[in-house]
């Protein structure tokens, strides 16, 4: 299998880009949960004399996390890029692979796993950039907070792919594949 030095740059961008978006969801998931922190905001202002209610401290705490998701969305722009720029890719045949029907039965199920993350990939970019652009489509906020729900049940499948696809490539390194790692890595050389 050879890549294209545009697949191989796509790649790690994606790579980075998709850890991101992870990054701000755990984030918005612990350290920035706007639940925990109104609570803690709640009692330190009651310690300094300061009585607030919940619902005032909800809205603290949201606009501490407001700077941090910002970055959910730039990272959400620049996914929904690389999803075209791959679609471009594959015109361009920039990942030379065996035909599916030759492969393995192991191979078959880890192209199909790539499939499932592409499909899923492209799913979170339109939901994402609907929710953004919900009142410039006309959509109502109750629509939006339904393709919420799916956006944050696919968000599982690439939670599950990551971890799986690190370690898949880790042990065909080290066992069947070799080089399989520094060939994703390493830039062609000119004659
Ligand atoms: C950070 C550690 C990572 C390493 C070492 C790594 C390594 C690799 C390698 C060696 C391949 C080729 C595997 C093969 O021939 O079947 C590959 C393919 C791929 N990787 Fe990664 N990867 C990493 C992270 C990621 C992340 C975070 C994503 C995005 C969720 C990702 C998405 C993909 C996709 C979609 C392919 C398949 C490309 C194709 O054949 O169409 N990778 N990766
Ligand atoms: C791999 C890609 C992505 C992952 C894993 C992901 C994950 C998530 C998760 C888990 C949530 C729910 C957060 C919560 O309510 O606790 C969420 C919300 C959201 N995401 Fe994404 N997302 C991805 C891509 C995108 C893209 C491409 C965009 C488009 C710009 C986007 C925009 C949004 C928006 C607008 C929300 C709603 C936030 C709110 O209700 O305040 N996401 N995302």
């Amino acid at each position: 299998m050879k890549y294209s030095s545009g697949f191989k740059i796509w790649h790690w961008l994606n790579a980075i880009i998709i850890l991101g978006l992870l990054g701000t969801v755990f984030l918005r998931k612990t350290f920035l949960s706007y639940r925990e922190n109104a609570e803690i905001l709640l009692q330190k202002l009651a310690e300094i004399g300061v009585t607030v209610t919940l619902e005032q401290a909800k809205v603290l705490a949201k606009a501490i996390r407001e700077p941090m998701w910002e970055w959910h969305i730039y990272l959400g722009y620049a996914l929904a890029f690389l999803v075209i720029y791959r679609i471009v890719l594959y015109f361009q045949g920039a990942a030379k692979k065996e035909k599916f029907a030759t492969l393995s039965l192991h191979k078959k199920g880890v192209e199909s796993l790539y499939y499932i993350l592409y499909a899923s990939l492209f799913f979170m970019s339109i939901t994402g950039l609907v929710m953004e652009f919900h009142e410039l489509l006309g959509i109502s906020k109750e629509l939006s907070h339904d393709i919420k729900e799916l956006h944050e049940l696919v968000f599982n499948v690439i939670l599950v792919f990551v971890p799986l696809h690190i370690a898949g490539v880790i042990i065909a390194e080290n066992r069947e594949d070799k080089g399989i790692i520094s060939e994703l890595l390493h830039c062609e050389k000119k004659e």
